[in-house]
């Protein structure tokens, strides 16, 4: 433990309110192992358990995990029908821990795209947490932000051609309530892990005003500490939202 660590005390009346994960760095993380990307993969699902179970401790309200994003489409076949299998290894193992813990499954992204099997899962583990208060844990799967908001301008059209509105009443509040993500809040932290710096297609009008930090580590080795050490740093950082401080 370094001294940074040793001293780390969170101050408990400014925990952000939502946190979003791009999980990234699980293939790289096997490789260094001589194992197989998929390796790596099912490694990260443990680091979820593990990093939503101490942010619902720690009384985050939402937690979402960037999980397989439209362009994710691009890997090789068996790749990706091995990572729209996690689903059920995840929950199979971890379902029951976190209903314990009050803790709330949501989804955002094409689930349809997904094999029915897969699409079963992820249903039934939001419908069995559908009434819990704790952390809101959301899955970003099969998931890309330009086509989230493609898709609500979409929507927003529809409406309008259909005379339900008036394009006078589309402002940024009608905007975000017609997103696949408008159960959740804004984003405050947004964390990459495996030192890439870039947001690959997530969240972009949710991350307008979010403080980002980026980590070398890779995510399977993400833990609490890391957890820990980020939010130290979003609580150490100005946010001016354009104001003057
Ligand atoms: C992130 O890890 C998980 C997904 C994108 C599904 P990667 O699979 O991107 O791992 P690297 O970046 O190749 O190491
Ligand atoms: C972003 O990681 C997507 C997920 C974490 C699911 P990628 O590994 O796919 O991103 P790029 O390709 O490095 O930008
Ligand atoms: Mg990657």
């Amino acid at each position: 433990m370094d001294d940074q660590e040793k001293t780390i005390e969170l101050d408990m009346s400014n925990i952000p309110q939502h946190i979003a994960f791009i999980m990234d760095g699980n293939g790289r993380w096997a490789k260094k192992r001589m194992m197989p990307r998929t390796y790596g993969h099912n490694e990260g699902t443990k680091t979820i358990r593990k990093i939503a179970l101490e942010a619902n401790r720690l009384g985050v309200k939402a937690m979402t995990v960037y999980a397989f994003s439209t362009e994710n489409f691009a890997r090789p076949q068996d790749e990706v029908q091995f990572i729209f299998k996690l689903p059920k290894t995840f929950f199979e193992l971890y379902l029951k821990e976190l209903i314990e813990n009050n803790v709330k499954i949501s989804l955002i992204g094409h689930l349809e795209l997904a094999p029915e099997a897969t699409q079963n899962i992820i249903k039934e583990a939001i419908r069995q947490t559908k009434d819990n208060t704790g952390l809101n844990l959301c899955f970003a799967f099969i998931y890309g932000s330009r086509d989230e908001i493609v898709c609500s301008t979409k929507e927003i059209a529809q409406r309008v051609k259909e005379g339900l509105i008036d394009v006078d009443d589309i402002d940024e509040n009608y905007f975000q309530s017609t997103l696949m993500s408008s159960h959740l809040p804004d984003v405050d932290l947004m964390i990459r892990t495996s030192g890439e710096q870039r947001l690959s297609n997530f969240m972009l009008w949710q991350l307008a005003y979010a403080e980002f930090i980026f980590t070398p580590v890779c995510w399977p080795d993400f833990d609490e500490k890391e957890l820990h050490k980020a939010i130290w740093l979003y609580q150490n950082r100005d946010r001016r939202f354009g104001g003057l401080k």
